[in-house]
């Protein structure tokens, strides 16, 4: 049964400033289904749970895809998505990947920006410090038993109001340990957002926490030399002559949030930027500043990295926020808030 959407313009009573990032069920979500070769027109539901065949794909062969991204209040009220189109791509590249099909990008929006508008009420308040995470995910389902591709598919999209991802509130440092266990192969998934990167990866961090880090980090499996990311974002480091480094690696996620920082180093900062293999015993004496960057992890600076059996200093600035990190920070989240000049045409505001 579809939902019945009132629209309340009330906000939930919730602790927004304290929020972490943790799933709170809100009202609404969206929900397209796949069959015989096309996509039904998708719809509304209260219902956070789906009923899938036991025989799903995506439940044995990890025949599935998500997205994360997140919408801010401006000042003026407008609901900003930052550049959404990419996010549609993205998925679209996993999908391809694994035998899924594409999602039109006119069903992308429209589901993104329906889930967002239904829950108007949980999206946080301007100046709150939190904001609204919204997942897309697509999944294959339907009878099945053989590896082989789902016949069905579901297009979901729900959101969930959100702090921090890393405890701290705001720009705090975070330290990152070397994971003995691999990611992603050279020519594997790496690149995509698909769910079966991520479920190797969580021993990775257990290990990681366990010797006090926050996260991951991967060096590339085939050598073991090169930093690819962390667990859950990608990496960005100022060397000591002031260029913004970031890894070349065909087994990373291709971040949007890195891909805005590296345009904005070299746009706003006029700093200049490179983007290659960094082998990270040989090149760590060189590095000023490190960040880990992502929709949840926003801009984190790293203060340490555990390799080698023990805990290096990045740069001369232990836990201090450095000043290329701040800035590079201010200038993203000012945009994603409408609070500067969107000079790149990166902002779409909900209607609602
Ligand atoms: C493995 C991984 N790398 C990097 C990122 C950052 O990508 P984006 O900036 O597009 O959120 C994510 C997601 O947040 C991720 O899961």
């Amino acid at each position: 049964m579809d939902a019945q959407v009132n629209m309340h313009t009330d906000k939930k009573a919730l602790d927004w400033a304290n929020l972490g990032f943790q799933y709170q069920r809100t009202d609404f979500r969206f929900t397209a289904n796949w069959e015989n070769g096309s996509w039904n027109e998708g719809r509304l539901t209260d219902s956070e749970c789906i009923v899938v065949h036991e025989g799903a794909p995506a439940l044995h062969y990890a025949q599935q895809c998500f997205e994360g991204m997140k919408a801010q209040t401006a000042a003026d009220g407008r609901v900003l998505l930052f550049r959404p189109e990419l996010n549609s791509e993205r998925m679209n590249l996993a999908a391809s990947r694994l035998l899924m099909p594409e999602v039109p990008q006119e069903l992308f929006f429209r589901g993104v920006e329906e889930a967002v508008r239904a829950n108007y009420s949980w999206i946080p308040p301007y100046g709150s410090g939190a904001s609204l995470y919204i997942r897309p995910m697509l999944i294959g389902v339907g009878e099945n038993l053989g590896l082989k591709p789902a016949q069905q598919f579901e297009f979901r999209v729900f959101v969930s109001p959100v702090g921090p991802y890393y405890k701290q509130a705001g720009l705090s440092v975070i330290s990152l340990a070397v994971s003995e266990v691999d990611r992603a192969a050279p020519n594997g998934t790496g690149s995509f957002k698909v769910g079966a990167n991520y479920a190797g990866g969580l021993l990775a961090t257990k290990l990681a926490q366990e010797l006090g880090a926050n996260e991951a980090l991967y060096l590339d499996s085939a050598e073991g030399r090169y930093i690819d990311e962390a667990g859950s974002a990608n990496i960005l480091i100022v060397s000591k002559e002031g260029v913004l480094l970031t890894p070349k690696s065909n087994a990373i996620l291709p971040s949007i949030t890195r891909r805005s920082i590296m345009i904005l180093a070299e746009d706003e900062l006029q700093m200049p930027t490179e983007e290659r293999a960094i082998d990270l015993r040989a090149e760590f004496p060189t590095f000023q500043e490190a960040a880990a960057c992502g929709t949840a992890a926003v801009l984190s600076p790293i203060g340490k990295i555990w390799f080698d059996g023990q805990w290096h200093d990045v740069g001369d600035a232990g836990s201090v926020v450095g000043p290329v990190m701040q800035k590079l920070y201010d200038l993203l989240i000012g945009i994603q808030k409408g609070e500067l000049q969107d000079n790149h045409g990166w902002l779409h505001a909900v209607s609602i």
